[in-house]
């Protein structure tokens, strides 16, 4: 396994006008680790993953993927990248007026696959390890939101990427469908070897899906580290658990 981070934040600050989000963010991901990014509502954790697609430059700081600094990437630059990047965006984000099929499809055609044979085995095998087979004629507002989520990691994994970003993948779904969800990354994690970052404020999520937490409050990282040592021994985490923490 390679040393060199798959993804490194070096000292980045977010600005909007004078509103300050991020101060200072620092952190470095390695091939294969899944890292859960916590944190309030409002912290900023959506301006992360974005930063890392390059959807969004830092106003200071720099992001470093798969050993390039995005920073002054050209658009055609930062597109070639991201097809190396899955990205599950909070709410699913598929779209209403495309069927499942072309949802999940998407990537592949954006990327230039034009094979339909491969297309559609891809499609099927993905809704197949979703555990939702045969919806791919379906529409988005057919299904729940559980299933919306699923589809829409079978869509970021359509393209076999090398790093996964997920927005909230549980946050607000039922106890059943969170843990389908929770079993899925875990096992696309084991399966596909991929670099995972997912951000969410579900504490069971979270324990279940990485050994890894960084948690962000106030712009900055206040604990980075073993979720099982961060969870006994960090007042930082020992009081986002309890929800002592207030949103920002
Ligand atoms: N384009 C923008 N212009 C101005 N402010 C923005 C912009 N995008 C985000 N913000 C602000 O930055 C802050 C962080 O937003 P972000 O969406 O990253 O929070 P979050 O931690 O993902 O919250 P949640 O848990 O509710 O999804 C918020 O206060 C938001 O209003
Ligand atoms: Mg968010």
């Amino acid at each position: 396994m390679s040393e060199s981070p798959v993804i490194e934040l070096s000292h980045v600050g977010i600005r909007f006008g004078p509103t300050v989000v991020h101060r200072d963010i620092s952190f470095k991901v390695t091939a294969g680790e899944t890292v859960t990014v916590m944190g309030p509502s409002g912290t900023g954790k959506t301006l992360i993953l974005k930063s890392i697609i390059g959807l969004l430059a830092p106003t200071s700081g720099e992001v470093m993927v798969l050993g390039q600094s995005l920073r002054d990437k050209p658009e055609y630059e930062l597109r070639k990248l991201r097809m190396q990047v899955g990205m599950l965006f909070q709410g699913a984000a598929l779209f209403d007026s495309l069927s499942i099929y072309e949802n999940i499809a998407y990537g592949l055609r954006e990327t230039g696959t034009e094979d339909e044979d491969f297309i559609a085995e891809k499609v099927r095998s993905l809704l197949e390890m979703i555990n939702l087979p045969g919806i791919e004629q379906k529409f988005p507002p057919q299904l729940s939101g559980g299933q919306k989520k699923r589809v829409g990691l079978a869509r970021a994994l359509a393209t076999s990427p090398r790093i996964m970003l997920l927005d909230e993948p549980t946050t607000g779904l039922d106890p059943t469908s969170k843990r389908l969800i929770d079993d899925l990354i875990v096992c696309m994690n084991e399966k596909f070897g991929m670099t995972t970052i997912a951000v969410t404020h579900d504490i069971e999520s979270a324990t279940r899906i990485s050994e890894r937490w960084i948690l962000l409050h106030d712009g900055q990282v206040v604990a980075d580290g073993p979720a099982r040592e961060l969870a006994a021994h960090n007042q930082e985490a020992i009081d986002f658990i309890r929800g002592n923490w207030k949103d920002e």
